[in-house]
């Protein structure tokens, strides 16, 4: 007979299970963590000793199934109580209000009908089947009858329940088959992507793909380590409970621990679906994850068993998709061209193509490395890519379409602007037109100097900077303040009256933050946030210019690198005697007086999320103007987080450190108190 064992572990042991059941639903479905993650690490281990010790304890329940269970030799199959069916695809308002019409035809309705509309995640299908609360089965969905039984897998993702939350054990169903997208986020992917090309191995083409191969690995130590995240969106059967709607059973599911996108909008007319979507198509650049589209439900569960399914799909719901936002065409030459800083960037010229609505032409390949590793050719077929803001890019090749007629690409050895040498730094990769005076990068960098977040000066377009360079009216950043307004009427597209504006505009840029004329300069890696610490930490020119390499790395926010590329622009003769002809031309620069006070003295701030009423570059003005400062990482130093909407990993972290957290609102009365 088995020694008897030790209440006191047999104690230990259901409580430790408790606990990590508890802690891993606040931090993955809650996002709001109680312990940190060494102690969730400590006790996990405690656990999983225990368990080692006493074998007999093993139940596969524990929240140490989370690390993976041993190897598969290939997965079985099961099926799916009710089919996991797909959706009806619309593109356009018009497919919408045609499902709309089609729903109230098949009702015989002529009222509104209620709809609930979600964001349709861009991932991998899975149901979850549970047993009286437990975890049984996870299967993905398959050919939509039958799927590959991923239970161990499932169990890896920290934010499926192995264990249901019973809040009101009376509306517990006794069978729960729950359904949900299983993804990876749009960082993690990156990070661990180039993780894997650093260790030689080959990286995954998009989030979706990751997703789907680390759900279908047959040890699910290796699914442990991937950085799956998951949202449910709907049931197959349910026993033991019933809801009316499909947004009360969205809240149930939460209850019970699933998590659900807090981007759902329930219970909204047909015309606020459409509003929603064109909301969505905005905003989804920003989310911290891959949507392709929206999902659009009718909210009454009755209504949609009136409605039923066709083989193919519910009747009851449609996929209302974004456009693409990569197609293919064909890339007909590669050109350089020269940037602000000397940089060569080659440029696909393409037969234009329509991606997400615009039509695309160039593209960017970024450097001879990436055009080397993807193996671009002239004359290929490409997969391109535009997304929100963003430089389109060419994402690949597709090499089936290859004919042998394409031509290899190589990087000049000469500016093909200026005609001086080329280098390309060991350990960069980037290659720059040595000769600062060539006129490409004279052209950028005023075209930088006049740009929003630096002078700002309207009515200085790119068209006409090139007009001023190429005329050699301009060969410096002082030479803008000498433009007359007889020389500026007598150019192309250019009257009296822009002209004036123009001149106008000059003359108001000349009184600029000190933050505004830093960024200005183009000072290589110095942006906006860096031109901001460097303006916060130096009452003067004099002081930044005489400053050492320690006294800018000792700015929080500022490394080695950025110091010394700082350091190393105000030691060259030439921009010292650029910035003096800006002075004599009548340029002055705003110091904040003294330290700052107000609102926000002394304060940091760390910005995550998409603002609704301004812009990151506003929000921080308003801080510095306030006295705070601006922080790019949470520290335990950071007083506030300003979480906008689709906030990012720093609210996590400002989570974990216990720092407050403020919405728009809130940091928008704080300022003007
Ligand atoms: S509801 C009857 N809601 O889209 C089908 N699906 O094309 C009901 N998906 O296989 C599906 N996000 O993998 C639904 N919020 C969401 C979704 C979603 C992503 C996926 C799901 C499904 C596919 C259908």
């Amino acid at each position: 007979m088995p020694a008897a064992i030790d209440p006191e572990i047999i104690d230990r042991i259901r409580s430790l299970r408790k606990t990590l059941h508890q802690h891993n639903h606040r931090y993955y479905v809650l996002d709001d963590p109680e312990i940190s993650d060494a102690e969730y690490d400590r006790l996990m281990r405690e656990l999983i000793q225990i368990e080692t010790d006493y074998p007999a304890l093993a139940s596969p329940d524990s929240p140490s199934s989370r690390v993976g269970a041993p190897p598969l030799a290939k997965f079985d199959t099961i099926a799916h109580t009710i089919p996991m069916l797909s959706l009806d695809n619309g593109f356009a308002d018009d497919d919408i209000l045609s499902f709309d019409k089609r729903v109230k035809r098949h009702l015989n309705l002529e009222s509104e009908i209620v709809y609930t509309a979600e964001p349709k995640m861009d991932g991998v299908a899975v149901e979850l089947v549970y047993e009286n609360g437990r975890l049984f089965t996870a299967s993905t969905r398959g050919d939509g009858f039958r799927g590959e039984v991923i239970t161990a897998n499932a169990k890896t993702i920290r934010a499926v329940p192995i264990v249901m939350r019973s809040v009101d054990q009376s509306v517990m169903p006794s069978r729960l088959e729950v359904r949900g997208e299983v993804f990876i986020g749009i960082e993690p992917f990156k990070n661990w992507n180039s993780e894997r090309i650093d260790q030689g191995l080959p990286p995954y083409a998009n989030p979706r793909n990751a997703a789907a191969g680390s759900l279908r690995q047959l040890d699910s130590k290796i699914t442990a380590s991937r950085p799956l995240e998951i949202f449910f969106y709907g049931v197959g059967l349910v026993e033991g409970y019933e809801a009316e709607s499909h947004w009360e059973l969205l809240q149930a599911l939460q209850n019970w621990g699933f998590r659900i996108n807090p981007l759902i909008r329930p219970r909204i007319t047909i015309d606020s679906v459409l509003q929603y979507h064109r909301e969505l198509s905005e905003q989804r650049h920003q989310l911290p994850y891959d949507i392709d589209g929206m999902v659009v439900k009718v909210d009454s569960l009755s209504l949609q068993r009136q409605l039923g399914a066709t083989s193919r799909s519910p009747r009851w719901a449609i996929a209302y998709k974004f456009e693409a936002i990569q197609e293919t065409t064909v890339l007909e030459n590669i050109e350089i061209q020269v940037g602000r800083t000397g940089v060569l960037t080659p440029v696909a010229h393409l037969k234009p193509v329509k991606v997400a609505g615009v039509t695309v032409s160039r593209a960017t390949l970024h450097n001879e490395d990436e055009i080397e590793k993807k193996d671009v050719r002239i004359g290929d077929t490409v997969l391109v890519q535009r997304a929100g803001d963003v430089i389109p890019e060419v994402v690949k090749v597709i090499r089936s379409k290859r004919t042998g007629a394409e031509t290899h690409f190589t990087m000049p050895d000469h500016c093909p602007v200026c005609g001086s040498d080329v280098v390309r730094i060991e350990g960069e990769a980037a290659t720059r037109c040595i000769n600062s005076s060539c006129s490409a990068q004279v052209k950028e960098r005023i075209k930088h100097f006049a740009s929003k977040g630096a002078l700002d000066i309207d009515g200085l377009g790119d068209k006409l900077v090139d007009q001023l360079v190429d005329k050699g009216l301009m060969t410096s950043f002082a030479d803008l303040f000498k433009l007359k307004r007889e020389t500026l009427a007598g150019l192309e597209r250019m009257g009296e009256k822009s002209a004036e504006n123009l001149v106008n505009a000059i003359e108001a840029s000349k009184r600029v933050h000190f933050a505004r004329f830093l960024y200005a300069l183009g000072i290589r890696h110095a942006g906006e946030h860096v031109a901001l610490l460097l303006a916060e930490n130096f009452g003067s020119l004099e002081e930044l210019v005489g400053c050492s390499q320690e006294d800018l790395e000792k700015i929080e926010g500022i490394g080695p690198v950025v110091a010394d590329s700082i350091g190393g622009f105000f030691k060259q003769a030439t921009n010292l005697s650029n910035i003096r002809s800006l002075l004599d031309n009548g340029v002055q620069i705003v110091f904040e007086a003294g330290k700052k006070t107000g609102p926000c003295e002394g304060k940091t701030f760390v910005l995550t999320g998409t603002l609704k009423d301004m812009t990151r570059r506003q929000a921080k003005e308003m801080i510095t103007a306030a006295g705070g400062k601006v922080s790019g990482s949470v520290s335990r130093n950071t007083d506030f987080v300003v979480a906008g909407e689709s906030p990012g990993s720093k609210l996590q972290r400002a989570n974990d450190l216990g720092v407050p957290v403020i919405d728009e609102a809130e940091f928008k009365e704080l300022i003007s108190s």
